[in-house]
C-alpha cells in the first residue's frame, strides 16, 4: 500500500466523517441517511425528502430528488452521464481521475458514458435478453429446489447464506463460465467488494475492498486468459464473448467483476427482504403459499417497488439543466432516490403497506432506467421468482426466528442474516 496515499485519504475521511455528522446533527436529510439512528428508518428521510422541494439542495453538496416523476426525469435525461465532463468520479476530484473514497471499484459500464459504455453494453446485452436468461430457469429451479431442501432438513437456518447467496451465485457463475472450484471463492471476494460499493468509510475497509478486487481480477484474468489460448471451451457464455472480441484485458475484468457483483449482491437482497415483508405482514406469504405460481412474480415486483436493493444512483449533468424551479451547473452531482420513489403517494396508494395485489406494483425505478436500466433485471425477476415459489412450496409454515442482521447503507437495503424456522 502507498504511505503517502493512505496519509492523505485517511485525512479525507475523517473530514468527510465528522463534517458529515455534524451537518447530519444539524438537521440534513441526506446526511442523516449515512448515520445511525436515522439510517435505521430511512422511510421517514424519504417522506421528508418528496414532500419537499425537488431537488433538495444538501449541505453535503449534492441535489436530491425523491419523488418518482423527478427520479425518472434524471435518470431518463441524456444529458446526464455518470462521469463529469472531466471524466471522472461525480463529487470527487476535479482532475478526472477515479476517486478511490467514493468510487473504490471500476464497475466497467455501470460507470462509463457514451460511446464506451454502448460498445461494451452491447457485447454483453445479448447473453441477458428475457429469451437467453429464460433458457436457465430449470438450472434455477434445480439449485433452489436442493438449497431450500436442506434448509427443510436443517429446520432452523439463516435463508441469506443458505438459499438467498447461493442461488445467485451459482446462476451468475454459470453464466459468466466460472468453473464450480472457483465459486466460493468468487462468492467470498463478490461479498467483499459488494460492502464496499457505496463508498468506504475506513482505510481498513478500502484496503479489504481493495485486496479483494485484485484477487478476483487476478481470478477472471486467468480464466479469459484460458479461454483466449483455447484451452477451456465455453459455450458462448460472457467470458467466450469477452475473449474474442476486441476487447482490452481491463475492460474485461471490470465487465466480469460488475457481472458478478451485481449478479449476487442485489439479488439476494431481493429474496431476503421479500421473505421479511411476506412473514412480516402474514397474508401475502399464505396467499403466495396457496398459489405460488401466480403470486411469485407479484411478490418479486411488489418487493422491488417496497424495498428495493439498491436505493439510489448518481448522475451528473453534462450541460447546465433545468430541475424543478432550480438551474444546475454541470458536473453537480444529482442523486435519485430509487427507494423513495417506489413509495411515492402520487403513484402508489398507501405506499408503505407491502400488499403484491396492488396493480402498480411494477411502476417502480428499482432497476433505474435509462441507458443503465438494469442489464440483469430478466435474471433477478427469475431467480426472485424461483427461489420464492421453491421456498414457499416445500415450507408452507415458515415463520421468522430472532436474530435478524440488515445491512443498511445508503446504496443497499438487505439482509445480511434472516433467521427462519422451516415450520415442519
Ligand atoms: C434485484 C436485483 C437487482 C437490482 C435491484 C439491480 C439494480 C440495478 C440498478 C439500480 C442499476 C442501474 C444503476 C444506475 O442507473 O446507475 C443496475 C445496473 C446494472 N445491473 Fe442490476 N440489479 C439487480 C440484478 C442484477 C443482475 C442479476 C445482474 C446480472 C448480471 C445485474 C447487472 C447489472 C449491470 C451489468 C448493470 C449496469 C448497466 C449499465 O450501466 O448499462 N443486475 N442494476
Amino acid at each position: 500500500m502507498d504511505l503517502v496515499r493512505d496519509v492523505r485519504l485517511g485525512a479525507r475521511l475523517a473530514v468527510m466523517r465528522g463534517g458529515g455528522r455534524v451537518l447530519a446533527l444539524a438537521g440534513d436529510p441526506v446526511l442523516r441517511l449515512l448515520y445511525r439512528p436515522w439510517i435505521d428508518d430511512p422511510h421517514a428521510i424519504h417522506r421528508q425528502l418528496r414532500e419537499g422541494p425537488q431537488p433538495f439542495a444538501s449541505r453535503g453538496g449534492v441535489m436530491v430528488v425523491a419523488t418518482a416523476a423527478a427520479c425518472e426525469q434524471v435518470v431518463r435525461d441524456r444529458r446526464y452521464g455518470v462521469r463529469t465532463r472531466a471524466g471522472g468520479t461525480p463529487g470527487g476530484a476535479v482532475d478526472g481521475t477515479r476517486d478511490p473514497l467514493l468510487e473504490p471499484v471500476d464497475l466497467s459500464v455501470l460507470g462509463l458514458d457514451p460511446p464506451e459504455h454502448t460498445r461494451l453494453r452491447r457485447l454483453v446485452a445479448p447473453v441477458f435478453t428475457p429469451a437467453r436468461v429464460a433458457a436457465r430457469e430449470d438450472l434455477a429451479v434445480r439449485m433452489a429446489a436442493r438449497l431450500v431442501d436442506r434448509a427443510v432438513r436443517l429446520g432452523r437456518f439463516d435463508l441469506v447464506s443458505a438459499v438467498a447467496v447461493p442461488l445467485p451465485v451459482a446462476i451468475i457463475a454459470d453464466i459468466l463460465g466460472v468453473p464450480d472450484a472457483d465459486a466460493d471463492a468468487f462468492a467470498h471476494w463478490g461479498r467483499a467488494v459488494g460492502a464496499g460499493l457505496g463508498g468506504v468509510r475506513s482505510l481498513r475497509a478500502l484496503h479489504r475492498l481493495e485486496r479483494a478486487v485484485v484477487e478476483l481480477r487476478a481470478l477472471m484474468s486467468g480464466l479469459l486468459d484460458r479461454r483466449r489460448a483455447g484451452r477451456s471451451e465455453g459455450d458462448g457464455d460472457v467470458l467466450d464473448r469477452l475473449a474474442a472480441e476486441d476487447v482490452s484485458d481491463d475492460e474485461a475484468v471490470s465487465l466480469a467483476v460488475l457481472l458478478l457483483l451485481g449478479g449476487f449482491e442485489t439479488t439476494s437482497g431481493l429474496i431476503g427482504n421479500a421473505v421479511a415483508a411476506m412473514l412480516d405482514t402474514g397474508e401475502p406469504w399464505q396467499q403466495l403459499v396457496d398459489d405460488p405460481a401466480a403470486g411469485a412474480p407479484a411478490v418479486v415486483e411488489e418487493t422491488l417497488r417496497y424495498d428495493p436493493p439498491v436505493q439510489f444512483t448518481a448522475r451528473v449533468p453534462h450541460v447546465e439543466v433545468e430541475l424543478g424551479d432550480r438551474t444546475i451547473a454541470p458536473d453537480t452531482t444529482v442523486l435519485a432516490m430509487l427507494g423513495a420513489a417506489g413509495r411515492d403517494p402520487a403513484v402508489h396508494t398507501d405506499p408503505d403497506t407491502f400488499d403484491p395485489t396492488r396493480t402498480t406494483a411494477a411502476e417502480h425505478l428499482a432497476f433505474s432506467g435509462g441507458i443503465h436500466y438494469c442489464l440483469g433485471a430478466s435474471l433477478a425477476r427469475l431467480e426472485g421468482r424461483v427461489a420464492l415459489t421453491e421456498l414457499a412450496t416445500r415450507m408452507p409454515r415458515l415463520r421468522r426466528l430472532p436474530g435478524a442482521e440488515r445491512r443498511r447503507s445508503l446504496l443497499l437495503s438487505e439482509f445480511s442474516r434472516l433467521p427462519l424456522d422451516a415450520g415442519r
